[in-house]
């Protein structure tokens, strides 16, 4: 492939793949997906065995430093995390300066950039130390931003880290917590939670994956590239979709629920009308994720105590789309994002706050994918050629001329 890329470079000749749809950017030995048969590997270990055994912490872990910690390991680990939790005091009230209705995303992508500017000591890509510093210092302080993302929203005091607190646990009261009331934790909730965790954390060269990778090979740093990741999951068609698939299922409902309406609309394609957390690039098959995803809503929801009509409208949209042809002949399932949604919305999070949760989820991966490209020495900066299609020469033609 590289011999291939640079004889084409050096004839004069490029590649053209619109949305990279059949171009490896990178080699990597994160994480493995095979999208015909429905199967995702991080570091070889299948998910649903880590989805059902592990922790997110471990897996974090694992992820970033290629193999299951040794308790050792795994205690001083969290240890570290546990110790950089707090936020600096500036920083905080870098807050109050977003409006109150703002979307939570670009309050987050834009806390999480400026952590470049308040700890400087961990910048330089080149720095071992630096980097495990600035690793740590993400892992600890984005459940912290995205708590206090969600205070602002609301207008409620933040309330800083209980470190007698797991992660998931702390980024729940940091959230859901008021300075005068105990915060009571519920454990199905953190179970339920720090799984959904495990199935967002990596998912090889997707968009924001491939973004951070590309902003960091310019060697801008850790925290910077980070963002732009975060700023790449927005979008709809990403991580936004599980957003998308809430609102889409409220509009059903509004409509009086009406699936079969609403399917011929998608297959129609009338503009913007798409059947959001349906599809993916790479499965063509079932998303492994949506099937532990789909169990655990049923699960955490007749835990919890909710009913939710929602739940329904999706299955019902579910069952019609797996015995449509539309939908066979082009290979569409339930992704991921399909059934998430339901089991943020049962926690109490509001739907603003969805990608939030996914990006929370994901940090680990893209710091991965981040050292890995850092740590190779044959990492090139990302700069790809373009099939140019605009005037090839004309004469400048003066103001009074036009
Ligand atoms: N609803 C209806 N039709 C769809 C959908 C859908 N959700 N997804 C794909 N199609 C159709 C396309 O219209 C196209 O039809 P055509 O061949 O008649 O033109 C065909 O299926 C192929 O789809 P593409 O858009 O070419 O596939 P691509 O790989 O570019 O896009 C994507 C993948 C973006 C995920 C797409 O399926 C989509 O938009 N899904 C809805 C959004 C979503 O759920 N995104 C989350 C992805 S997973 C994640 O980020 C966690």
């Amino acid at each position: 492939g590289v011999a291939l890329g640079k004889f084409l470079a050096d004839t004069g000749m490029t590649t053209f793949d619109p949305g990279f749809v059949n171009t490896s950017s990178t080699k990597s030995a994160i994480t493995y997906i095979d999208g015909d048969a429905g199967i995702l590997r991080y570091r070889g270990y299948p998910i649903e065995q880590l989805a059902r055994s592990s922790t997110f912490i471990e897996v974090s872990y694992l992820l970033i430093y290629g193999e299951l910690p040794t308790p050792a390991q795994l205690e001083d680990f969290t240890d570290k995390i546990r110790r950089h939790t707090l936020l600096h005091e500036d920083l905080k009230r870098f807050f109050d300066g977003f409006p109150r209705n703002a979307h939570p995303m670009p309050v987050v992508s834009s806390a999480v950039n400026a952590l470049s500017a308040y700890y400087q000591d961990s910048l330089d890509p080149k720095d071992p130390e630096q980097v495990e510093l600035s690793t740590i210092r993400l892992l600890a302080k984005l459940p912290t931003i995205a708590a206090y993302a969600y205070k602002k929203s609301v207008g409620q005091p933040f309330l800083y880290p209980d470190n007698s607190l797991n992660l998931v646990e702390n980024f729940l009261r940091m959230t859901f917590g008021l300075p005068a009331e105990p915060y009571e934790i519920d454990p199905a909730v953190v179970d339920a939670l720090d799984m959904l965790f495990i199935l967002h954390a990596d998912h090889e060269q997707n968009c924001s994956t491939s973004t951070v990778r590309l902003v960091g090979s310019s060697q801008a740093n850790l925290f910077t590239s980070i963002s732009g990741g975060i700023n790449a999951l927005w979008g709809p068609l990403h991580g936004g979709a599980n957003q998308a698939v809430l609102e889409m299922l409220e509009d059903i409902r509004a409509g009086g629920g009406d699936t079969t309406d609403f399917m011929n609309r998608v297959k129609n394609k009338e503009p913007g009308v798409k059947l959001m957390g349906f599809g993916h690039r790479v499965y063509k098959n079932y998303d492994p994720r949506a099937k532990l995803v789909k169990a655990a809503a049923d699960k955490v929801l007749e835990s919890l105590g909710v009913s939710d009509e929602l739940l329904d409208i999706a299955k019902g949209l579910e069952e019609v789309a797996l015995n449509d042809d539309y939908f066979i002949s082009r290979r569409l399932y339930p992704n991921v994002d399909f059934y998430t949604g339901l089991i943020y919305r049962a926690m109490g999070f509001p739907t603003r706050m969805f990608t939030v949760l996914f990006a929370l989820g994901r940090l680990p991966g893209w710091i991965a994918h981040w050292r890995e490209m850092n740590a190779d020495p044959s990492t090139k900066i990302g700069r790809p050629r373009q099939v140019y299609t605009g005037y090839t020469e004309r004469d400048y033609v003066d103001l009074s001329g036009r």
